[in-house]
């Protein structure tokens, strides 16, 4: 059997069986960890660190605090922002963040790149710079891509499934013979079916509902924008660093 070149996980529950140490994975989670963590990068912070409690996210923050880092301690719990942090998880909340450490803890996003922590490189992704993505991916030759989706509470989230399928199209236009697994092929199938307008695409997901419900629809719109900046992010020892 050919061992697919690109692999979609939808959550980070499969994560545990699909990431090989080798892999290189991209996480996404376009609402709204991904896309806020690179609003943060591109604000010229020093680095995102995710963290998968709020426990763990206070400890962090007094830790970067006594190395002598100025901090935003951000996150969400069910969408809301987290009593007593900084800001929440919404794009624009992150953008005075230049020379800043973030400390972030999200429901499902910041525990889907700490499932692929063990990975030889793990690097986010987002509407927002999903084309140099892609062209990274293409230049640096990536072997064994792992697409995971940070996904909703252990299930697939349909957004994360649609912005994989537009980064598999486009590398696909440039290396047409990748071989592909049965997730990224139904990501692609999907990005395909739905290729007319991406923020009402998002907007009629259930967790795209469920931020308009809670008066988000800022955070979708910033969200849905295609190809803003070129930066890219990757996971460091210290957190997730500009670059890749
Ligand atoms: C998550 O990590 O589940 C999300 O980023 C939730 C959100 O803030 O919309």
């Amino acid at each position: 059997m050919q061992i697919p070149d690109i692999r979609f996980l939808p959550h980070p529950h499969a994560a545990r069986l699909g990431i090989h140490t080798l892999s290189t994975v991209i996480v996404i989670d376009v609402l709204r960890a991904t896309t806020s963590m690179l609003a943060a990068l591109r604000a010229g912070c020093k680095r995102v660190v995710p963290c998968a409690t709020i426990r763990t996210a206070k400890q962090q923050a007094a830790e970067w605090r006594r190395k002598g880092d100025k901090i935003i301690l951000a996150g969400e719990r069910g969408g809301y922002p987290i009593p007593g942090f900084d800001c929440g998880n919404s794009p624009r909340e992150f953008r005075k963040s230049k020379n800043k450490t973030v400390i972030l803890t999200t429901s499902n996003g910041t525990r889907a790149l700490l499932a692929a922590s063990h990975a030889r490189k793990v690097m986010i992704a987002c509407l927002n710079n999903l084309t140099a993505v892609g062209r990274q991916v293409v230049r640096q030759k990536e072997k064994r891509i792992v697409i995971l989706g940070a996904g909703e509470k252990g299930g697939e989230a349909l957004e994360d499934t649609f912005t994989a399928g537009k980064l598999i199209r486009f590398i696909k236009s440039i290396q047409p013979t990748l071989h592909l697994d049965a997730g990224a092929q139904r990501a692609l199938n999907i990005a395909e079916t739905e290729n007319k307008d991406t923020e009402a695409y998002l907007c009629a997901t259930p967790h795209g509902k469920a931020l308009l419900s809670m008066g988000f629809a800022q955070d979708i719109h910033d969200a849905a924008r295609l190809d803003t900046t070129r930066l890219l992010g990757c996971l460091s020892s210290s957190g997730i660093v500009a670059g890749a």
